[in-house]
């Protein structure tokens, strides 16, 4: 399942960074030095002051050992600084180093995600799916801080067991006795505290919701009358949170206490072995400093081993998660040679029938990989609801994949004429979006063939598709933090001038609405520019028209609007008609379609009828059903 190293995306990342890497290492590694280091100095130092020993550096100073302090004592400032640089200078360079991780992952998830269908995408079940793959910048900084930190452990140690071990094997394995019960502990101790802290978080955040009420909405609680019960629940609330937040406080203060015991016993056995060295005159003074400076760098690093062994499990989930995503796979069809012209025609649809795609084997293997390790790391927790239902999306997201896909499109034989609009009536659910983004493809037909001008789009790369169609749906999107005007120039190649746009949005009755605006076209989108929904679709009418593409398509493109302003878009659509291109609508509103060249209706993945609308009104079907119920039922009844 696993593909090879070379594959791996942290692989991939982390060999961009090669150079920043090897010099992180070496910087732990000479941290891990200092450590040993300066504890060593200093034993040096005691003993010759003390006469205890005679270092053949005495020699340099002729035996002054005065002139021997004073080099000394600079020796050892000097490991001081350097002890104190390295670290500083580790950090600068970790902190260039998160950025341009950062940078790597998102370009590679970016190019991933701009390779992957929009099927996988514009599911909303996968959001929180799509959302946990942006961790990934954050899992390769973590496994790095990781490596670096345990790399500097492990040196560290493998410097000071063999150093403490000769001078006495029993203060290794009281360490070790101590490092053991701690351990147990901490693990016992993780689901509780977990559990803690989410049950106050829990009461937290009612707590500030009803602040936020009482704040900020004061005078509909005024208003109501509804004070003194408002009140009430704030209060309880508060009552609450120190019922529950005190006895953990408690809890939280004997655990401190206890660790500090378990900390400080090993030091007391290991006080008591070296003294009594020291009496029998097996270990000096300095070796007495050196190995309490030691063993608590030992229980330092042991201490962290839970946190350590906890942190890799919360790796794996997110591996797991981003793993699953650069194994997931585009679903439309590419056949060579692709095709790199322009598109331009008619859009036909020959025998096409759709079922929208699965995962394979790979991906569903991956995805119920996702779901065992969530639910793992979920099991050491109290959690919150939404982390089950979490869980729950994706194990239905798994199981609609173990079934058979159901077809939504069935042999359709359809022709988008360019220099005609043409209109696809139907039933909800009928199948008619879905033609739409077999137009775009954003999946490829599982039977039978799309083409634009005579071109299959199997042979198309889907950016070339994108670039032939402008699309204007039912519930048109307008980006936040983005300007006005780069919001209506997304995918607009050829920039039109200033006076251009606001030609075009004054003919679509927007234009007051912009030149009112001090910043004009350069109001930030949800900053200082609020706009209707019926306002947001003609602005992305207007986007359609900056495209100038060969092919329109309006799904519900018009529902928001007035019928003033749906009359000026019908005109539009009719001049763009009139330049040759393909436009396309679907429409509810059946004396929209009627104004079609071409009527398709839609029921059941099927073409039911099709023709004009006195052709179609002359079949006695479906559309004529529409027409009835919607025209001559409000008119005559
Ligand atoms: N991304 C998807 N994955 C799986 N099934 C889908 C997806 N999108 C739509 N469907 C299913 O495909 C069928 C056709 O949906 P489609 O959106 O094309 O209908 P529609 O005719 O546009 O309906 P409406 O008039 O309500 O917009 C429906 O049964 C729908 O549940
Ligand atoms: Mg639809």
């Amino acid at each position: 399942m696993f593909s090879s190293v070379k594959e791996n995306f942290i692989y991939k990342i982390l060999l961009q960074h090669k150079r920043k890497i090897v010099f992180l290492l070496c910087g732990s590694s000479i941290v891990a030095f200092f450590n040993v280091l300066y504890p060593y100095l200093l034993k040096i130092l005691i003993d010759t002051l003390s006469g205890e020993e005679r270092p053949m550096i005495l020699n340099y100073f002729q035996d002054n050992t005065f002139l021997f302090l004073i080099f000394f004592v600079f020796l050892i400032a000097f490991v001081d600084i350097l002890d104190q640089i390295a670290p500083t200078l580790l950090n600068l360079i970790r902190y260039k180093f998160d950025f341009s991780i950062a940078g790597t992952s998102e370009t590679l998830l970016f190019d991933k995600l701009k390779k992957l269908d929009t099927g996988f995408l514009e599911n909303p079940k996968n959001q929180n799916l799509i959302r946990s793959f942006f961790n990934l910048p954050q899992l390769i900084n973590d496994v790095l801080g990781f490596a670096t930190g345990n790399l500097q452990k492990i040196i560290t140690l493998g410097m000071l067991f063999p150093i403490i071990a000769f001078l006495d094997i029993r203060i290794i394995l009281i360490l070790l006795l101590f490092v053991f019960i701690q351990t147990i502990l901490l693990f016992y101790r993780i689901p509780i505290a977990n559990k803690n802290r989410t049950q106050t978080e829990y009461i937290q955040t009612k707590i500030s919701s009803i602040r936020w009420a009482l704040f900020g909405r004061f005078d509909q609680i005024l208003a109501l009358n509804g004070t003194s019960k408002f009140l009430k629940k704030y209060y309880d609330l508060r009552e609450k949170l120190f019922r529950t937040s005190y006895p953990i406080e408690k809890q939280t203060e004997r655990w401190r206490l206890s660790d500090w015991l378990l900390d400080t016993i090993p030091a007391w056995f290991t006080m008591t072995f070296i003294g009594f060295k020291i009496l029998q005159g097996d270990l000096t003074i300095g070796d007495f400093t050196l190995i309490l400076a030691y063993t608590r760098q030992i229980q330092n690093i042991f201490s962290t081993v839970p946190s350590t062994l906890n942190l890799w499990s919360q790796f794996f989930l997110d591996y797991t998660r981003i793993n699953f995503f650069f194994h997931l796979k585009p679903k439309y069809r590419m056949i060579e040679p692709i095709y790199r012209g322009a598109l331009k025609g008619d859009v036909s649809f020959h025998q096409v029938s759709f079922a929208y795609p699965i995962f394979d084997e790979t991906e569903a293997y991956m995805l119920k990989e996702v779901i065992t390790q969530n639910k793992k790391q979920l099991a050491k927790k109290e959690r919150w609801k939404y982390e089950d239902d979490e869980i729950k999306e994706w194990e239905e997201i798994f199981s609609t994949n173990q079934k058979k896909p159901r077809l939504v499109l069935k042999n359709i034989n359809m022709v988008w004429k360019s220099g005609e609009i043409t209109a696809l009536v139907g039933r909800n659910g009928a199948g008619k979006t879905t033609t739409t983004k077999l137009s775009l493809k954003n999946y490829t037909p599982t039977k039978g063939e799309v083409s634009v001008g005579n071109i299959n789009l199997d042979y198309v790369d889907p950016s070339d598709v994108r670039n032939a169609v402008s699309i204007v749906t039912q519930d048109p999107i307008f980006f936040d933090s983005l300007t006005l005007e780069e919001n209506l120039l997304l995918g607009v190649d050829k920039k039109p001038n200033t006076s251009t746009i606001m030609k075009t949005l004054k003919r679509l009755g927007v234009g007051e609405l912009v030149a009112k605006h001090h910043k004009g076209l350069d109001v930030i989108v949800g900053e200082d520019f609020r706009c209707s929904a019926g306002q947001t679709q003609l602005f992305t009418i207007a986007r359609v028209l900056f495209q100038d593409r060969p092919i329109i398509i309006f799904d519900e493109g018009t529902n928001q609007l007035d019928p003033e302003h749906e009359a000026t878009v019908m005109d539009i659509l009719q001049e763009q008609k009139k330049k040759g291109k393909v436009v396309f609508i679907i429409s509810h509103k059946i004396t929209t379609a009627a104004k079609a060249d071409h009527i398709y209706v839609m029921d059941n993945c099927k073409i039911l009828e099709e023709g004009n609308h006195q052709e179609l009104l002359a079949k006695k079907g479906l559309y004529k059903k529409f027409w009835h119920l919607q025209v001559e039922k409000n008119i005559f009844e």
